[in-house]
């Protein structure tokens, strides 16, 4: 597995597999398998609402001997009511002791809504205590991020944005770059929308290597530098998506890939007001 180094020297694996949607019932047998297939990136969140079973998962192949906790990189993310500063400490504790775990790899806050600079203190606290190794954000926009980055000490070390060939985030990249900030793909196939998995060009460009249109995409990441999180509950599926280290994308290819860009997200902008009063309603409703 391609490692890349954080900005407070810490090193992450650059695919992971995600549990985002999968029911708490699928989820420990689920991690299991993409343990078992490979992965050692594990991506999770207090608002999923299956960390307990992605922790049993993990616990099930630790205790099988598959792996060591050292080798795994397990990540959480704490939700918006969960911001205020006490209150970002107490769901940190609570996500490793649901977990079953004694730290967490990476740490992010989910949205970038709330008492972010009360959050982001606990989690500095956290990291000094030794209970995350890594800590970040989740989608901020590059102007956000830009921002957050500049007004604290310690700057993000992970941003996990989504980047897909619709919204392939080429500009944002670069400022993130910038600031030191790894940039971390969610949803890389757009979970299938606007007919990815058939898109004709993904497609060409996979038959010349004997690949399908999943790996095409993830390989594009992994060339571009991106930390990606591919999320599938078929065993198959995860091993098609982590066999990707042993081609390459011409120029070529990569310059096709360039042109799909429709620089707009496939789901929903977190600035537009619609947005984000849905968010706040889906917090008070799901957090309380
Ligand atoms: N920070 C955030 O706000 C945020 C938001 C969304 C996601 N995430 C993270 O990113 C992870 C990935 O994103 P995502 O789950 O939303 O979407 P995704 O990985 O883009 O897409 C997942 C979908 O693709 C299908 N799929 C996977 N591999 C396939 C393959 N090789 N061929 C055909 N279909 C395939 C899966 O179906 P099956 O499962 O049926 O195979 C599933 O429906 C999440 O699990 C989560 O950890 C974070």
């Amino acid at each position: 597995m391609q490692m890349i180094k954080l900005n407070n020297g810490v090193t992450m694996p650059q695919l992971g597999y995600g549990v985002y949607q999968i029911p708490p019932e699928e989820t420990a047998q689920a991690v299991y398998e993409a343990i078992k297939a490979g992965y050692r990136l594990i991506d999770t969140a207090a608002i999923y609402g299956n960390e307990k079973e992605t922790g049993l998962g993990i616990k099930r192949a630790l205790d099988e001997g598959l792996v060591t906790r050292a080798e795994l990189f397990i990540t959480s993310k704490l939700f918006i009511l969960q911001t205020p500063e006490k209150k970002a400490a107490q769901t940190i504790d609570n996500s490793l002791k649901v977990m079953g775990l004694d730290y967490l790899d990476l740490y992010l806050i989910h949205q970038p809504y709330g008492d972010i600079y009360g959050a982001w203190r606990a989690m500095i606290a956290a990291q000094k205590a030794g209970k995350l190794r890594a800590i970040g954000i989740s989608n901020f926009k590059a102007a956000k991020m830009i921002e957050f980055a500049s007004l604290n000490d310690v700057k993000p070390q992970v941003n996990q944005i989504e980047v897909n060939p619709w919204n392939q985030r080429l500009e944002d990249q670069q400022w993130h770059e910038k600031y030191g900030v790894q940039v971390e793909a969610w949803a890389p196939f757009a979970e299938g929308r606007h007919d990815l998995f058939t898109n004709e060009v993904l497609a060409e460009i996979g038959q010349k290597y004997n690949k399908s249109v999943g790996q095409v995409v993830l390989r594009w990441l992994m060339q571009r530098g991106i930390v990606a999180l591919a999320k599938s509950v078929h065993p198959e599926r995860m091993k098609e998506n982590i066999d990707i280290f042993d081609f390459e994308l011409s120029a070529a290819d990569l310059e096709k890939i360039a042109k799909l860009d429709m620089e707009e997200s496939a789901f929903f902008d977190h600035d537009a007001p619609k947005q984000v009063e849905w968010f706040m309603k889906r917090m008070l409703d799901t957090e309380k």
